[in-house]
């Protein structure tokens, strides 16, 4: 326990050590795989001494239960805003405005990004991070500390450098916002899931910070870089911003960039250079907010009402055109999602040329009541997705009719339907071409029918061809149809086909997976193989019954109950039971040496992957965890296993080769 106190300590100081370098510096000394490793050691002496896993553990970013609703914080000093100036002579006026005020000849002033996102407020109490807050009205906002815990750029622990104190209370203040290439992944992960996409980084931040559920804040790629902090005691007094900023970093805090610039010539230039530079940046910033270095300074002009007399945010000008919208019209994802797209006349916007744009969805679409034959306003914000701004009213077409959604699926025919959360709506065809090469990709996937060389270009390939329309297609396949595929040759179509016909000889719970139901992930999957070991009494269950699977809800029974009666996709599922495809129904075991046991896999195995391991001993009524405790009966160490193999030889828990593994399964009849 000591040793293990003190390696938990070790890595904490270098997870944290190593979390500095990277959102503070910017200067990774190791690779994200080596930072992973280090995180997994600790995870795993946490879970075996849970005693360790303090609050301000990195590894407990994600703890707090879902809350009702968020506590009121009333905000120990307000949380301004800004003036905006628009153009160059507005910004003149408040140079001139400074100078009349202050009396002074000049005056230096610090340029930053004006980040979009979410202003917050954070504390930490004798270095630890305690609260967080939304703006709110700027006098009283909303706690979201476990939310604000989730972001990884966010320190739970200051990290003094280079000998600096830390006061008993520091309160900073900075925003939360999403980089543009973590927004990209975002958006397409929601696409890939079926989730409306979100129309913007500042949106997709604020929701993602205000989830009730933390572990919902957690799935969402925040970043945070403070700009300023509260005057608490113990904190050292400076004579300039900038030298606030630099002791915020000292702190171990990732503090927004900025850079100085002298009178109003040295503005326009910062200006003029962070407004091309816009978008080399990896976040989006609408413009540069200009503040006065000298804090005396600051301290003699004060504020009016809610915002600060010494900054001004200098706002670049929009990056909009007008255009005519041709047509609209809807694409199919991946998901059977319809996104309206509007066709526009091409016209360029920020340098680049954009001829489509993005409606998002229905709810979007009537919100802005876009129709052919509109005149509207086009924006690039930032490397997103163009999107419409507005319509401009007074330029419509007399006879313009506002948008109707496709009810048929303008691919594949079959009915459209709004989903459950009411803004998309989707192709309810299972054999629909536009989502057949994702479908196809996933029915073969490892997890689902496991058919091995199956990837994406040679599903893609498969349906371009004509040779796959349906899940069953894949069954009648042949030599002589594959050969004909570009860059496919004997062998490799050998081992297709005989990969193919081992998919057979499945499991129901692999099957209901397979047929890529929307929300039906493999536990899912597994839950309904359980209460409905056959595909076919799907077919005549009623929501109630399927509402009485585990973890099913309402919404989720709702889709199932759609899925199956829907005529095509219980003609694919047949064609595949009479392609001689075979589920078997699940069978739990409860007796053999697995049953009821806690197995930990660790360490590579050459026979089998750990997945099959894992199904192999649930199959047999075993359970695998993560991690090693006295509860665990046994440990499949295989090659190169390492803390957990030692661990189990610590607790005395039975270690299993990969022969012993094997003999111990085949000692079991396969189920
Ligand atoms: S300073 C009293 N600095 O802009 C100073 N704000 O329009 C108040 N913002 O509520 C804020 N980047 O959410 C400051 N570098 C920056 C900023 C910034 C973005 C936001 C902040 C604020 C809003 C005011």
């Amino acid at each position: 326990m000591k040793t293990a106190e003190k390696r938990a300590r070790e890595l904490r100081q270098e997870l944290a050590h190593h979390n500095y370098r990277y959102y503070v510096l910017d200067s990774p000394e190791v690779s994200d795989a080596q930072y992973d490793r280090l995180m997994r050691e600790l995870q795993e002496l946490e879970g075996q001494y849970p005693q360790l896993a303090t609050p301000d553990s990195p590894t407990q970013r994600v703890g707090g239960e879902a809350a009702e609703k968020f506590e009121k914080v009333v905000h120990r000093a307000p949380m301004l805003s800004l003036a905006n100036v628009f153009n160059d002579e507005e910004f003149s006026d408040f140079h001139e405005r400074i100078l009349k005020l202050s009396n002074a000849s000049d005056v230096t002033y610090v340029c930053e990004p004006k980040l979009d996102g979410l202003a917050i407020t954070l504390r930490y109490e004798n270095g630890t991070f305690v609260q967080g807050a939304t703006r709110g009205d700027g006098t009283t906002g909303e706690d979201v500390t476990g939310n604000l815990r989730t972001v990884r750029s966010l320190p739970l622990q200051l990290l003094p450098q280079d000998g600096v104190k830390v006061p008993p209370v520091v309160e900073v203040r900075g925003e939360v916002f999403i980089r543009k290439e973590d927004f990209k992944k975002l958006n397409e992960k929601r696409e890939e899931e079926g989730e409306p996409l979100f129309a913007n980084p500042r949106n997709a931040a604020a929701g993602s910070l205000r989830q009730l559920d933390p572990k919902m804040t957690a799935s969402r790629p925040l970043s945070i870089y403070l700009y300023e902090y509260v005057p608490t005691e113990g904190m050292p007094s400076f004579e300039t911003h900038t030298e606030k900023l630099e002791h915020l970093k000292k702190l171990g805090l990732p503090v927004n960039r900025h850079v100085r610039a002298k009178g109003l010539d040295g503005v326009r230039a910062a200006h003029e250079a962070s407004r091309k530079g816009r978008h080399e940046l990896p976040f989006e910033v609408d413009g540069m907010v200009v503040k006065i270095d000298e804090e005396d300074l600051r301290k003699r002009l004060g504020q009016v009402s809610k915002s600060p007399r010494w900054a001004v945010a200098y706002k670049f000008p929009p990056e909009e055109e007008s255009t005519l919208v041709e047509l609209i019209d809807v694409q199919v994802g991946r998901t059977g999602a319809l996104t309206p797209v509007a066709h526009l006349k091409p016209v360029k916007v920020g340098g680049v040329t954009v001829s489509r744009a993005t409606l998002h969805n229905e709810d979007e679409l009537r919100r802005k009541d876009v129709r052919a034959g509109d005149t509207v306003f086009v924006r690039r914000a930032g490397d997103v997705i163009p999107e419409i701004v507005s319509v401009v009213p007074s330029k419509r077409p007399a006879d313009s009719k506002p948008y109707e959604f496709p009810k048929n699926c303008p691919v594949c025919g079959a009915k459209t339907a709004k989903d459950d959360e009411g803004a998309i709506i989707r192709c309810t065809g299972a054999s629909c071409p536009a989502q057949l090469v994702e479908k196809i990709r996933h029915f073969a996937s490892r997890t689902a029918m496991d058919i091995d060389g199956m990837g994406d270009k040679l599903a893609s390939s498969l349906v371009s061809n004509g040779l796959v329309k349906t899940f069953a297609d894949l069954y009648a396949l042949n030599k002589e149809k594959l050969l004909s595929l570009e860059r496919m040759g004997e062998k490799s179509a050998e081992n297709l086909l005989a990969a193919i016909d081992r998919s057979k000889q499945t499991t129901q719970r692999r099957f209901l997976y397979a047929l890529g139901i929307r929300h039906v992930g493999e536990a899912t999957a597994k839950a309904l193989a359980e209460s409905f070991p056959e595909v076919k009494q799907l077919y005549s269950a009623d929501i109630d019954a399927i509402t009485r699977v585990k973890d099913v809800g309402p919404t989720m029974a709702q889709v199932l109950f759609a899925f199956f009666q829907e005529p095509q996709n219980r003609a694919a599922i047949d064609a595949l039971l009479a392609a001689g495809v075979t589920p078997a129904p699940p069978q739990v075991t409860t007796s053999g040496p697995f049953a009821g046991k806690t197995v930990v896999l660790t360490g590579g195995m050459s026979g089998m992957s750990r997945d099959q391991a894992k199904e192999e001993i649930e199959r047999r009524g075993g359970k695998v965890s993560g991690s090693v405790s006295k509860k665990t009966d046994f440990v499949v160490a295989g090659e190169d296993a390492g803390s957990k193999l030692k661990k189990a030889q610590e607790l005395g828990v039975r270690i299993l080769d990969e022969q012993a593994f094997l003999k111990l399964l085949q000692g079991e009849a396969r189920g």
